[in-house]
């Protein structure tokens, strides 16, 4: 590049909205979106998360509210999480695999009452174990084959139910293969498979934890098989094995102090690419906001605009319906 000032001026084109619009290299839209939701026991719950102002866990009921809200407005998909009583918790979490489970009651009831809304499930044990692990534990350690062995059919009847994306997020090794072999031998070849790809042991889970009911009891950490955040290539390893193993897309998780994966990956893969922008993002966004010293609005807006400038196609954020609404004025 040669251009210089005084001839270069970049404030040039800067100087209205209009011209700002103009050379802007970045949008979203609703269609980059995809909502959260907890979902409780009950009928008529509204049960708040304290530490994620603004977000509740929903009874199945007011959830299929929640999504025909989400479908009026132009989300794409929502995704459901569980939380759990603890008298329906095991060791080794057998809750998961039963039908009439909290999740896959929600899942039916959205399905029938709004069909055009896809609907993401989880594929992980840790709503269902007393330990709060992810996968079975044994002598202290986290089983990988056998929890694998467990996860599959938890997909299977999480699409019976009525599942259109699975997201295993427990990083089990070879778990993405082994759900889609089965969800294909099952008869579920038209459900989608986003992997947790590249999913780090992070601290910005806790209010996710308290929301679900799993941060009280969890034993220890989950470092065994969630990424060390040093990480960098190791990411383009797991998504590379996921890719080949069957994912239709792939996650990065957490969001924003890992933009720097979301761009690596998409670079690297080119494969529909996804952030999530996790409960502690949240809770950091919205308890500043409400000292009064970030404005809500604003930083909710750049947050995700700096997703897709990263190379994410598109953001789980609880400020789904917030952001929908602000796109719609
Ligand atoms: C469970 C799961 C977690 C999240 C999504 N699925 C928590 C964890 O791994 O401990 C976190 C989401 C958030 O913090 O918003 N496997």
């Amino acid at each position: 590049m040669t251009k210089k000032f005084p001839a270069t001026r970049l404030r040039r084109p800067r100087s209205s909205d209009w011209s700002r619009r103009m050379i802007r290299e970045t949008s979203i839209s609703v269609d980059d979106l995809i909502w959260p939701l907890f979902i409780c026991d009950g009928i008529g719950q509204e049960i708040p998360v304290h530490s994620m102002p603004g977000v509740s866990r929903l009874s199945v009921d007011k959830a299929v509210e929640a999504a025909k809200q989400a479908h009026k407005m132009g989300i794409p998909c929502i995704a459901l999480f569980p939380s759990t009583q603890s008298e329906r918790r095991s060791e080794r979490g057998d809750e998961a695999l039963n039908r009439d489970n909290l999740i896959n009651t929600a899942l039916s009831a959205i399905k029938a009452a709004v069909p055009d809304i896809g609907l993401l499930a989880d594929v992980a044990l840790d709503p269902y174990t007393i330990h709060g692990q992810d996968g079975l534990v044994e002598n202290g350690n986290i089983l990988n084959d056998e929890t694998v062995g467990v996860l599959v059919q938890q997909a299977v009847v999480q699409a019976a139910a009525g599942a259109d994306i699975i997201a295993p997020s427990d990083m089990m090794d070879g778990r993405v293969g082994a759900i889609r072999h089965e969800l294909d031998s099952a008869g579920y070849q038209h459900v989608q498979i986003m992997a947790y790809a590249a999913k780090y042991a992070s601290g910005f889970y806790g209010p996710f934890r308290d929301a679900v009911g799993s941060g009280g009891i969890l034993a220890g950490d989950k470092k065994t098989y969630q990424m060390d955040p040093a990480n960098r290539l190791e990411a383009l390893r797991e998504v590379e094995l996921d890719i080949n193993e069957g994912a239709d897309s792939v996650m990065i998780k957490p969001g924003m102090p890992y933009l720097d994966i979301i761009r690596d990956v998409k670079e690297a893969f080119g494969v529909p690419t996804f952030a999530y922008q996790v409960s502690g993002e949240y809770a950091m966004l919205v308890a500043a906001s409400q000292n009064g010293w970030l404005d809500q609005e604003t930083v909710m807006a750049e947050s995700l605009l700096a997703f897709k400038r990263a190379g994410a196609d598109g953001i789980l954020t609880y400020f789904a319906m917030e952001m929908a609404s602000l796109l719609d004025r």
